[in-house]
């Protein structure tokens, strides 16, 4: 494994029962305090992803924007907040999708993305995989092609991976 990857690790705080009784919250604020850690995380997925002939960073909102737009500008890919509702001005698209706590809704603008162009989707963690799901589908729906789902931290246990139908997710590490 990366050595990186240990710093990276324990720069990101866990806080029990946030914000619901039962949840390890695992806080990525902590992380984007180190510098150097901050910098490694962007770096392991700018590795991987130079060169793979990737047009397309697409992040969700809120946390997906904190790591999604080091690695667009890293590898000369435009960057595509998919947004909560009613936040993009634009003529939109939307996928309603189910959460570790509560139901939510993604929307990204119409025109963002042409036909064929090959697509990350960047977030911070994958829990139930429902918010992942419902990205890829925004994009697929607009004729993207999803090459994987990039993510700092997987929880094993939700089974979210089971939901993306087989497309590739690359993480960094998993919490349990
Ligand atoms: C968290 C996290 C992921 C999502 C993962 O976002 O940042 O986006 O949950 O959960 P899932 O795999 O079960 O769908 P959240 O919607 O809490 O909001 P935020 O990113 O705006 O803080
Ligand atoms: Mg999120």
């Amino acid at each position: 494994q990366d050595p990186r990857i240990r710093r990276i690790a324990s720069s990101i705080r866990v806080v029990p029962d946030f914000p619901k009784k039962g949840i390890m919250f695992q806080d990525i604020t902590t992380l984007l305090l180190d510098p150097k850690a901050f910098k490694d995380t962007a770096d392991l997925f700018v590795e991987r992803y130079t060169g793979k002939g990737i047009s397309v960073v697409a992040g969700v909102e809120a946390r997906g924007f904190i790591f999604g737009p080091p690695i667009a500008l890293a590898i000369g890919a435009k960057f595509i907040p998919l947004r909560k509702p009613r936040k993009l001005p634009g003529e939109v698209i939307s996928e309603n999708y189910v959460l570790e706590y509560g139901t939510d809704c993604l929307q990204m603008h119409v025109g963002a993305v042409q036909p064929g162009e090959r697509a990350l989707v960047v977030d911070d963690l994958i829990a139930t995989g429902g918010t992942l799901c419902a990205a890829i589908s925004l994009l697929e729906r607009a004729g993207a092609e999803v090459v994987e789902c990039a993510c700092v931290i997987e929880l094993p246990e939700l089974k979210g991976r089971e939901k993306l139908n087989g497309k590739p997710l690359y993480i960094l590490m998993e919490s349990h």
